[in-house]
């Protein structure tokens, strides 16, 4: 599904971010991916949407080399990739149903697929009973609800998750983690960068840490934090 092959990602001269990265996921799949802040875990995850591309190595998404995607191939990849992120990056004057429905507009959806689809993604979350509720009037944990059903709607086979959990409360992070878990067990492959330690240790699922731009540590089941 994802195959890394020395894969090296320097932005300038003074910052080299990853080296020599190799590793494959397959369909299914639950990764973590830990390490210490400016280890390049963001890096690491931008490379699997192509919002980044090596410096050496290559990428491979379904089989497909995506290290030298040009712009216009780039739809195409992203449908098969929902991306979450700390941040949400929700559109705050508009209520959850067309937070989703945009990102459906967008791709060229008919108004007849998104009556459809958003109230199936949004039930998914849990959050049928906010449909017409506008985003700022929503708890951090809805907000990044919201933001899964969005990733949620291409029906992607791929779920990034960067830092999804990093602006929420205890209670809320867990809740985040399980939906992530639950949209695993529909068969979606999920990886999910973060330094939360509790969480990667009660998922306890495949963990790959990342130290200094390497790779240090691949537990291919059961994982623990351990740096
Ligand atoms: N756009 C960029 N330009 C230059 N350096 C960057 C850029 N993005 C990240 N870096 C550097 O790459 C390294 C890895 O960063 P990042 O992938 O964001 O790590 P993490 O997500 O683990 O905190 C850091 O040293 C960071 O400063
Ligand atoms: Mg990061």
């Amino acid at each position: 599904m994802i195959e890394f092959k020395n894969v090296s990602k320097i932005y300038n001269e003074n910052s080299f971010a990853l080296k020599e990265i190799n590793f494959q996921i397959v369909k299914g799949e639950f990764v973590s991916i830990v390490g210490q802040s400016g280890a390049g875990k963001s890096t690491l995850l931008k490379m699997i949407f192509a919002e980044e591309k090596p410096t050496e190595g290559s990428i491979l998404i379904k089989g497909r080399n995506i290290s030298k995607i040009k712009s216009d191939k780039m739809p195409i990849l992203r449908r098969h990739i929902g991306v979450v992120f700390q941040d949400f990056k929700l559109l705050y004057g508009k209520t959850v149903f067309e937070n989703v429905a945009f990102a459906m507009e967008v791709s060229g959806k008919t108004d007849n697929e998104i009556k459809d689809d958003v109230p199936q993604v949004l039930e998914i979350v849990g959050l049928t009973n906010k449909t017409s509720s506008y985003v700022n009037e929503l708890s951090g944990g809805e907000k990044q609800r919201v933001s899964i059903a969005r990733a949620l709607v291409h029906r992607p086979d791929i779920i990034i998750a960067d830092e999804p959990t990093g602006n929420l409360d205890l209670v809320n992070t867990w809740d985040i983690v399980q939906l992530l878990m639950k949209i695993n067990q529909y068969g979606t492959t999920v990886v999910l960068a973060t330094h939360n330690r509790e969480i990667v240790n009660l998922i306890s699922r495949r963990v790959i840490t990342i130290e200094k731009g390497r790779v240090s540590r691949d537990q291919q089941d059961k994982g623990k934090y351990l740096i």
